[in-house]
């Protein structure tokens, strides 16, 4: 086995493909994530729709893990999960997550910062059900983030309820459903020469009402470019 020590510190990439201006990113943070979501997609990149969820517990200790981007709509970014998860208890205790989408081919990283919401259950429902069955039943049986004695017992919950299930359809549990996070703060990295990098942060307030524009509860967006 290589000792990875020995060249960890050498492993350098320039960023040189492209280039970030206040102009081009426009007034509307969603928007422009879904010109960058675009570009990503049609670079080629897989599980493009993978992103870092951050959480925190009531005492401040975080935890991060990887989920998919199932949905954007002009209040925000959702993604479905167990809610009795370690991520859906942490969410119970404390709303304020963060998500993060790095898409390393095109250079670029996005960072969000806001509130998970779940959303409502119609809308968990009918994701439930476009999914194949087989991962509906996985979601069924799976206690996730919880110890269990073995995979087996995963495997035989699966196996009966697909007999159960045969010929009707699974019901969504209570326990499994979607989140939306409502951004807050949004920043747009893009990788630049000598590190020199562009950094487009909107922020806005929330509970405040600033128009018609705004999403209720927030005010308007705000730009500012920040040092890399
Ligand atoms: C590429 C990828 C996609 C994933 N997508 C999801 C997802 O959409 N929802 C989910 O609950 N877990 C997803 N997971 C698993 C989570 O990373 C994590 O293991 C699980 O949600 C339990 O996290 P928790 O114990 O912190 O709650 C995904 C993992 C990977 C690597």
């Amino acid at each position: 086995m290589t000792d990875i020590s020995k060249h960890i510190g050498q492993i350098r990439a320039d960023y040189q493909k492209a280039t970030l201006n206040e102009t081009e990113v426009g007034d509307d943070p969603l928007l422009f994530f879904q010109k960058w979501f675009g570009e990503a997609e049609a670079a080629g990149i897989t599980e493009v729709n993978a992103m870092t969820l951050a959480t925190a517990n009531v005492w401040g200790l975080p935890s991060a893990r990887i989920v998919l981007l199932k949905g954007l709509d002009k209040e925000g970014f959702s993604f479905f999960t167990n809610y009795e998860s370690d991520k859906g208890r942490q969410i119970a205790e404390e709303e304020s997550v963060a998500l993060l989408f790095f898409w390393k081919e095109l250079e670029r990283q996005v960072r969000i910062e806001g509130v998970a919401r779940k959303v409502p259950a119609a809308d968990s429902d009918a994701y439930f059900h476009s999914r194949p069955k087989g991962s509906q039943i996985s979601a069924a049986v799976s206690p996730q983030s919880q110890v269990i004695e073995g995979r087996e017992e995963l495997e035989h919950r699966a196996q009966e309820m697909e007999t159960q299930y045969a010929d009707s359809e699974v019901p969504r549990p209570a326990h499994w459903g979607g989140y939306k996070v409502i951004p807050e703060k949004i920043e747009f990295w893009q990788g630049r020469k000598n590190r020199l990098h562009d950094r487009i942060v909107f922020f806005r307030e929330p509970e405040t009402d600033n128009g018609e524009d705004a999403l209720p509860g927030y005010g308007a967006w705000e730009k500012f470019r920040i040092a890399p």
